[in-house]
């Protein structure tokens, strides 16, 4: 398998293609940036603790029947995936309240969920990826129904594996981001799954161990990546 040309930059990952038109390369950045770019930042070795986070994550839910764009990793930085034609629809499910939510609806970071919510936003950085609704999606023809139910199962289905797996490692998923794509008429699961596109704290002392850190300047940046790596990876 041979890498070719870059073709996609964006803020965390460059994408390669390879010799093989069904495969590409994800490299992942220490590069970061919060409230669409306009706070930027490198984390040291971010690109090394996604890359091996993302990994075990993918590998997981494949063990649990849902299906991701993961092939193998290839080295520190590179992972092999399935080229997919990306849905531009993040999908968000929550836990608990945090983070925008909390912000939209005047509610305490940390309020418990009667059920876990599902929110999807436009992907579109000049936007700012506004929340858009099921009607959007479907009217827009972003996604056919059917595509979006199966959608919608799967991060739920997701949302329990991994609330599990942080469990485990005593971590609160608090909420996440997922993107999913199309490879050859199939839905899989794309782009990563690491502390950039998961909030996780701490169970009992409730310490932010994600991205937050970043985003609000609480320091220990690097140590809080490292630490779900050990408890992910380890
Ligand atoms: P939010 O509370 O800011 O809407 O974020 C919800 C979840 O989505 C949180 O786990 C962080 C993740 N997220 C991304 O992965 N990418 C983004 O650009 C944003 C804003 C959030």
């Amino acid at each position: 398998m041979k890498k070719g040309e870059a073709f996609y930059e964006g803020k965390a990952k460059i994408l390669y293609a390879t010799d093989n038109p069904d495969l590409i390369i994800q490299h992942f950045k220490d590069d970061a940036t919060a409230f669409n770019a306009q706070k930027r930042g490198t984390i040291r070795e971010k690109g090394i603790v996604n890359n091996k986070i993302s990994e075990v994550l993918f590998r997981l839910l494949e063990k649990e029947g849902v299906p991701t764009h993961f092939v193998e990793r290839l080295n520190d930085r590179e992972m092999l995936v399935r080229r997919l034609k990306i849905i531009p629809v993040e999908v968000i499910v929550r836990n608990l309240v945090a983070g925008s939510m909390a912000q939209r609806l005047g509610l305490e970071e940390g309020t418990p969920l009667a059920r876990p919510v599902l929110e999807h936003c436009y992907k579109s950085d000049p936007l700012g990826d506004p929340m858009v609704t099921e009607s959007h999606i479907l009217a827009l023809g972003w996604a056919s129904e059917a595509e979006l139910q199966q959608i919608q199962a799967l991060a739920f289905r997701v949302n329990e594996i991994l609330k599990e797996f942080f469990d485990r490692r005593n971590l609160i998923l608090v909420d996440f981001k997922i993107e999913f794509g199309l490879h050859r008429g199939k839905l899989y699961v794309g782009d990563e799954i690491c502390p950039d596109t998961c909030r996780l704290w701490e169970k009992g002392s409730l310490e932010k161990l994600d991205k937050d850190r970043f985003r609000r300047d609480l320091g220990k940046v690097e140590d809080a990546y490292q630490e779900v790596c050990r408890r992910v990876c380890g």
